[in-house]
């Protein structure tokens, strides 16, 4: 689908943001929604057309927000219900759309409902999903392998275990409960009421549970995201679902139902094999992805990124595949998590401006809406030092100063210190350095959000035979992308076009690559 018809998310290019890392503008040491209405100046001036705000509910913060403690809410070290309307105001009066996170599938063990639902006799105990064995589901995975062995955890109080997909302190809300049902729903419209153009769907594949299944994807779970869509639709026909579905391809496309479901569906399995392609100089493993890239629905879209809050999961490639990602990206222990990487992507890449530019350059003419992780416009770094994936999570560097210029808080007052690595502190990565500097990687990426055409979000996608594993080539629209994932000189034939990006020797014949080149024709 082109042209006409295309909905804004579809043309989209999105940048995620954690509030509490971005500006501080009350020098408590935590960034706030005002701090990011500050800066909305600079995401218009970079080029961004959506901002991914992660969650902004009162949460004890054990998992970066996804612990709610109330659905409804505002953090209160993030600001008020009317920071949050003024954000919105201006984002749009900038044409800058904003979509919020918005945690489905589980609450903090210190929400008040499954504080009431631990207590005996309680109306709340069936908003959980209970066991008085843990036997029940023994078929589903565990996802956060490094810290848990069981998706059951007993509970003192309640005299059971209770069923979670997470963290132990995240129990998993019962959708075959209609209250559940309904007071998710009511809280999906306190967002979007509130002035949100859509949400993203934490850990949707997770609602339901049956036995004998993994206890993802089911029929039901589908079933309710669709009632939600069209509920949705109903109230709100320009909102956006964003899915987060960490899934193999024919498990993902069904989020989109019959563009009946959700919008929006993150693109997971590609991203591995992006930074595979680059580890081996071997493109097939994105070519065959590539070359499967399912038919969507009309008004369907998918989400493409390179990073992003988490670990980079690599959930979706085999075991042979991880233990290259892994021997390549993180060498030592202490860069991995889970099944997945905790590092950001100019580290991962060893700092190498061809390599982040190469990935950069192919995710932004990839099929679907392009997200940048904040920070990683301007090369940031991470600090496998701290916990869990919160050395992915530091404060942005927007100044040369110690503190980044980012708080007045005494730095032992900030939620996480800012990243003080010899490559990476805000001496050498900052904002205010790159942004007047025509050559810094912020520059760089602003000019290629300016020159990527809208319809790059959807146009069909044919990939060419370039006849070089080393060199990936496909065709979208009138664009031909050209990118070289080795480090040596790779030339190949010549389909016609202007160097309308990047940088390549073009003849009539051939287009020359240098290591890690790559070149958009017209
Ligand atoms: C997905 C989020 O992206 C991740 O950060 C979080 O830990 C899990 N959901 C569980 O809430």
């Amino acid at each position: 689908m082109t042209g006409a018809e295309e909905r804004w998310y579809q043309t989209a290019v999105l940048y995620e943001v954690a509030v509490h890392s971005f500006l501080d503008t009350d020098g408590d040491g935590v960034g706030d929604i005002a701090g990011l209405t500050k800066r909305l100046e600079y995401i218009q001036w970079l080029g961004i057309t959506t901002i991914w705000i992660l969650p902004i509910l009162p949460s004890p913060m054990r998992d970066g927000g996804y612990d709610v403690t109330d659905l409804t809410g505002v953090r209160g070290e993030y600001g008020s219900l009317d920071d949050v309307r003024e954000l919105l105001v201006e984002a749009r009066a900038r044409g800058i759309r904003v979509i919020t996170d918005f945690v489905v599938n589980h609450t903090s063990d210190q929400h008040p409902w499954f504080r009431s639902a631990r207590q005996p006799g309680s109306d709340k105990r069936d908003w959980y999903v209970w066991s008085d064995t843990t036997d029940r589901y023994s078929d589903a995975r565990v996802i956060f392998t490094d810290t848990h062995d069981s998706n059951w955890t007993w509970d003192e109080t309640a005299g059971q275990f209770y069923w979670h997909r997470f963290f132990d302190h995240q129990p998993d809300l019962n959708f075959e409960n209609p209250k559940v049902q309904e007071a998710v729903i009511d809280a999906i419209f306190f967002w979007l009421d509130l002035g949100f153009d859509g949400l993203r769907l934490d850990a949707v594949p997770y609602l339901f549970e049956e036995e004998g299944t993994n206890c993802e994807n089911l029929p039901a779970t589908h079933a309710f995201l669709k009632r939600i869509r069209s509920e949705v639709e109903a109230r709100y026909p320009d909102a956006v679902l964003l899915a987060e579905a960490n899934q193999w391809p024919e498990d993902l496309l069904p989020y989109f139902g019959q563009g009946d479901e959700c919008h929006m569906a993150y693109h997971f399995p590609v991203m591995p094999r992006l930074f595979l392609a680059l580890a081996t100089g071997n493109t097939a493993p994105i070519i065959e992805t590539l070359a499967d890239l399912p038919e969507i629905p009309d008004g369907a879209q998918w989400a493409v990124f390179l990073r992003n809050h988490d670990e980079l999961t690599l959930e979706m490639v085999t075991d042979s595949e991880r233990a290259v990602l892994n021997g390549h990206y993180a060498p030592h222990p202490s860069m991995r998590k889970n099944i997945g990487i905790r590092r950001r992507l100019s580290p991962l890449l060893g700092g190498d401006r061809r390599q982040i530019e190469l990935l950069n350059a192919v995710l932004m003419s990839l099929p679907g809406s392009p997200i940048i992780y904040y920070g990683d416009e301007i090369g940031m770094g991470d600090n496998v030092d701290l916990p869990d994936r919160d050395g992915l999570r530091t404060p942005m560097q927007w100044d040369a100063t110690a503190s980044a210029g980012w708080s007045t808080a005494p730095p032992d007052r900030f939620y996480q210190p800012v990243i003080d690595s010899p490559d990476y502190g805000p001496a050498e990565v900052n904002v205010a350095d790159q942004r007047p500097d025509p050559n810094s990687l912020l520059n760089w990426m602003r000019n290629l959000i300016r020159v990527r055409p809208a319809e790059m979000g959807t146009a069909p996608l044919e990939l060419i035979d370039t006849g070089d594993q080393g060199v990936l080539g496909y065709v979208r629209d009138e664009v031909t992308v050209f990118a070289n994932f080795t480090e040596a000189v790779r030339s190949v034939s010549n389909t016609g076009g202007d160097v309308m990006a990047g940088h390549a020797s073009v003849t009539p014949a051939s287009v020359t690559l240098q290591p890690y080149g790559w070149v958009w024709l017209k």
